[in-house]
């Protein structure tokens, strides 16, 4: 880690920031991505995830700091950055009024590669994405999951030692991430380095070697997923209800006695808090009763890596990101 930071690493950055109007996008954002790793960037809505993607892609410039891709800065020399990197942005880029194909082949054409290579890669690369069977239909009418790997096809065509994904399987159903993930990993076995942001600490515990947390524009912890949740983790106590109703009256009945604040997961109708070595479940079961709770499972269990992401961004995060989330998607759509 320590030799050479300019060979051995893919990506660093050092005090980026990005200022829009009074608020800070980013803020003293530092990293260094060793070549042939994957680099996790997670956060809540408005974090600061594709703004730092933005920044390292060449897309935007830094109101602060510095950063260099595959050796060149991304401010005095992007077209050197360009050369050497493939993005997946969070809206798809592709045309829809075109087959997957023909997108594909007029991207290498952009690269520059003769037709007949730009056919062959393109051919390459549907086989490669499960697409082949698809190639010859337009983009619009493929489903979430075909545009996605679509998507990605097209970050590919130039083969870039340097692959930013933001948000790549967001949409995508179980079945499809995983196949996502399979693909990516086999990139990364090839040598290439990966950025990718995610909403799915799943997602980042199965593919990132690290991971950069960031909460409203601010690095708030880094490290790999094991040692993050051996850092901020640690044991918990997990209440499932039956119905998203019983959610508040389980949080605050599992508060009483859980040792920290207890976490909402509306999707999987569990609410989860840290627990101690004295935090016993029958407690936690007396304390449920009382509350007139009626509950599925009581358990204890090791942290995950949504547990350290929830203990270190703030309740009140999730509450500004609602708005954060308007912003972005205002953006992207004018965009
Ligand atoms: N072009 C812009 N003009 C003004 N504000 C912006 C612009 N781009 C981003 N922001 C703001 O900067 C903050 C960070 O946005 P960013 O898009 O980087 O977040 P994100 O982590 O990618 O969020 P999401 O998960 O919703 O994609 C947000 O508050 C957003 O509204
Ligand atoms: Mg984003």
């Amino acid at each position: 880690m320590n030799q050479g930071i300019q060979t051995s690493h893919a990506v660093v950055a050092e005090g980026l920031g990005k200022q829009y109007g009074e608020q800070w996008a980013l803020r003293d954002f530092q990293l260094a991505v060793p070549t042939g790793s994957v680099l996790g960037l997670l956060g809540h809505n408005g974090a600061g995830k594709t703004t730092a993607i933005r920044i390292l892609t060449t897309l935007v410039a830094p109101t602060t700091g510095t950063a260099k891709v595959a050796g060149h800065d991304v401010v005095a020399e992007p077209d050197r950055v360009r050369e050497q990197i493939g993005l997946t942005s969070q809206a798809a880029t592709v045309d829809g009024l075109m087959t997957g194909a023909a997108n594909l082949e007029m991207i290498g054409r952009l690269y520059h590669l003769p037709r007949k290579v730009a056919q062959a890669r393109a051919a390459e690369l549907l086989a490669e994405l499960r697409l082949e069977d698809a190639g010859d239909r337009l983009v619009k009418d493929y489903s979430g999951g075909m545009r996605r790997r679509l998507d990605l096809a097209a970050s590919l065509v130039a083969s870039p030692p340097v692959l930013f994904l933001d948000e790549p399987t967001t949409g995508l159903d179980p079945e499809s991430r995983n196949e996502l993930w399979d693909l990516l990993r086999q990139l990364v076995g090839g040598g290439t380095t990966l950025i990718l942001t995610t909403q799915y600490l799943e997602e980042a515990d199965q593919l990132a070697d690290d991971v950069v947390l960031l909460d409203h524009g601010k690095i708030v912890a880094t490290g790999s997923p094991e040692q993050l949740k051996a850092r901020y983790g640690g044991e918990r106590v997990v209440v499932t209800v039956a119905a998203d109703d019983e959610l508040g009256a389980a949080a605050e009945a599992l508060e009483k006695v859980a040792a920290g604040t207890a976490e909402i997961d509306r999707e999987g109708l569990f609410v989860a808090a840290p627990a101690s070595e004295s935090t016993r479940l029958i407690e936690v079961v007396r304390a449920l009763e009382e509350g007139g709770v009626d509950a599925h499972d009581v358990r204890r269990r090791e942290a995950t890596l949504d547990d350290v992401f929830f203990s270190l961004t703030s309740p009140r995060a999730r509450v500004a990101s609602t708005h954060a989330t308007k912003d972005s998607d205002r953006e992207e759509a004018t965009a």
